[in-house]
């Protein structure tokens, strides 16, 4: 592959990401944002969504990143949409993909196509609350502590090995959307910090487990938001 050699002529070392939306994209823009330090060792490549209305769009747009609707609806199979989002993830030099609120499940085919590079950020502490709306099942459930996951996809829902979590309290009086914006912002920090380590190598999954290979200071931890 290629390297790219951005406006000023030096060569782009960083690997190539391609991130999936469906939402606002607000993961998406951390992502983006940590990639314009000069050390993140990633950049985002392409960006594609289901959904022409997906903010995450415009946010790519905003960056200067080629941005791509797919919309899953245009396919009768979920594999031909999938192709579709492979071809362009590689028509990008794409060589890791960050699920960011992807709001489909991709499937074991998919997956092969990536073999083990497929991150996803999920709004629980994993295994608790998989699937759609982590943050209402944590409310009605009537969770004390809940939080957020980046982990691999694998071909269950939510349930690939764990690279990085982080905490929040339920506080009295939490609806689900003060709830959300507190999970969210604990996102965004665990999002860069685990595609970094993605990117450098330094995740092992041992059985379920991830080891990481953690610099000094760094925690795959956030305790309390
Ligand atoms: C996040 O809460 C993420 O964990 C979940 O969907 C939401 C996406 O938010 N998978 P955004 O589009 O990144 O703002």
């Amino acid at each position: 592959m290629s390297e790219r050699v951005p406006d000023g002529g030096v060569p782009d070392d960083r690997v190539p990401v391609g991130v999936l939306v469906s939402g606002s994209g607000t993961n998406l823009q951390a992502l983006i944002d940590a990639a314009a330090a000069p050390d993140y060792p990633a950049r985002v490549a392409v960006v594609i969504a289901n959904r022409r209305r997906a903010g995450g769009l415009e946010r790519a747009r905003a960056a200067g990143i080629p941005a791509v609707c797919i919309p899953h609806r245009h396919y009768e199979q979920r594999a031909d949409f999938e192709a579709a989002m492979t071809e362009v993830l590689r028509q990008h030099g794409a060589r890791w993909v960050a699920a960011a609120g992807f709001m489909r499940i991709l499937s074991p085919a998919f997956l092969a196509d990536w073999r083990g590079r497929v991150l996803n950020i999920h709004p629980a502490l994993l295994p608790a609350f998989p699937g759609v709306d982590g943050q209402g099942q944590a409310l009605a459930y009537g969770a004390r502590i809940t939080g957020a996951t980046v982990h691999f996809v694998d071909e269950g829902t939510d349930t690939g090995p764990i690279i990085a979590q982080g905490a929040v309290p339920v506080l009295p009086g939490d609806d689900r959307e003060a709830l959300a914006a507190r999970i969210l912002a604990v996102e965004h920090q665990l999002y860069p910090l685990a595609l970094r380590q993605a990117v450098e190598g330094r995740l092992t999954i041992e059985g379920r487990a991830v080891r990481v290979d953690a610099r000094e200071g760094e925690r795959n931890w956030i305790w309390g938001g």
